[in-house]
């Protein structure tokens, strides 16, 4: 299959929303812009068109879908949301939709069992990207969409990153330009709690805990013991961690081909005889420890000068990709700060680096 990119930015969007729109009514797959990152859509409705994204990314039947609305109303078409439970999602909604958060709910029939990977309840989100909302809206259908990489690889920020990954299996990819977010939608359970909302933190991502906490309490999954953990290894048939909170959150995911390690201190980097790498630093101060560890082959810098979260964040997966191109035998990262954005960079940075 030969794979169309089409051009979708200023004024020039409209040829590229017609294409997207027809292959999704026909069942096919469609790679789209999002603020966080580019996605792999099909009409969520179509049980096999969605068997298709499996398909293209070689991903797992365990591992269930985001769905993307077009209008804020069309929830209550797929999920079924009591009138307590609506008050604190219409507050969610509110305060973050269109934007990068997404929302477990409990599902209605009409969303296919493949889209949920058989699970009672659906993830949702409404994505501020204006080429990706025109195309839910003219669908008028919902548009189940993972991140349009390879299973376990680096999500793509680019219409060229998606090339990379998926060419030769998709027919389209809508170039809407780079993701200003860089990371994927955080996610959450929404419950109505006792005494309040009760926000069950499933992914970091660019809604932070501190924008969270203005309509409900933050709670992060418990970890497993490692006895539960070795035991979820054994039947996943050793594919990683898998918390029964967060179906699909696999523990190594994210991941270049170059090996990478994430070390909490500088001193833990011990170089090997003959072997080249690259590091990869935060902001390429020498303060932080690591610029002046080893004579690096390749330094690439997350956030250029001061060290900003946000800039860090847009260009995490970017500059993941580059490090990964450039021949080394292994990334070397720093971690960044653990404060707001800082947690899901990481998050993504741990998932990525080999233990
Ligand atoms: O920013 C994003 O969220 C991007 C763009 C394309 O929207 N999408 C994305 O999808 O990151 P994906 O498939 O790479 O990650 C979706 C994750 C699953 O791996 C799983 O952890 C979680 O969402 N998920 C989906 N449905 C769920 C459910 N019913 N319960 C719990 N977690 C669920
Ligand atoms: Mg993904």
């Amino acid at each position: 299959m030969e794979t169309e990119i089409v051009y979708a930015e200023d004024g020039e969007a409209n040829e590229a929303i017609i294409k997207a729109t027809r292959l999704l009514e026909a069942g096919e797959v469609v790679a789209l812009p999002t603020e966080t990152v580019y996605g792999l859509g099909a009409n969520a409705l179509d049980a096999d068109a969605v068997a298709k994204i499996f398909a293209a990314k070689d991903r797992p039947s365990f591992d269930p879908l985001i769905i993307h609305l077009g209008r804020r109303e069309q929830i209550h078409e797929y999920c079924d949301i009591s009138p307590e439970l609506d008050e604190v999602v219409q507050k969610l909604i509110q305060e973050f939709w269109p934007g990068p958060l997404t929302m477990v709910l409990p599902k209605k029939d009409i969303i296919p069992d493949i889209v949920t990977s058989g699970l009672p309840t659906v993830a949702v989100r409404m994505s501020a990207h204006p080429i990706m909302q025109e195309i839910c809206k003219g669908l008028g259908k919902p548009i189940a969409a993972p991140s349009a990489n390879k299973f376990g690889r680096i999500s793509p920020t680019s219409a060229g990153a998606v090339l990379k990954e998926l060419d030769g299996k998709i027919p389209l990819i809508v170039d809407g330009g780079a993701c200003n977010a860089g990371l994927e939608s955080t996610i959450i359970r929404v419950e109505v709690g006792e005494t309040k909302p009760q926000l069950h933190l499933l992914r970091a991502g660019p809604v932070v805990k501190e924008d969270l906490q203005k309509i409900g309490k933050v709670i992060r999954p418990k970890k497993l013991t490692e006895r539960a953990r070795k035991a979820l290894l054994e039947k996943q048939g050793g594919r990683g961690e898998q918390s029964p909170e967060a179906p699909g959150m696999l523990e190594s995911h994210y991941a270049p081909s170059t090996p990478l390690y994430l070390f909490d201190k500088p001193g833990d980097f011990i170089p090997e005889e003959g072997k080249s790498y690259a590091l990869l630093s935060y902001r390429g101060q020498e303060k932080d420890g690591y610029m002046e560890l080893y004579d690096w082959d390749v330094v690439e810098e997350l956030s250029p000068g001061k060290g900003k979260l946000g800039e860090a964040s847009v260009r995490l997966f970017h500059v993941l990709r580059m490090l990964d191109e450039c021949g080394v035998d292994a990334i070397i990262a720093e971690p960044v700060a653990e404060t707001g954005l800082g947690v899901a960079i990481n998050d993504r940075l741990r998932r990525a680096s080999q233990r």
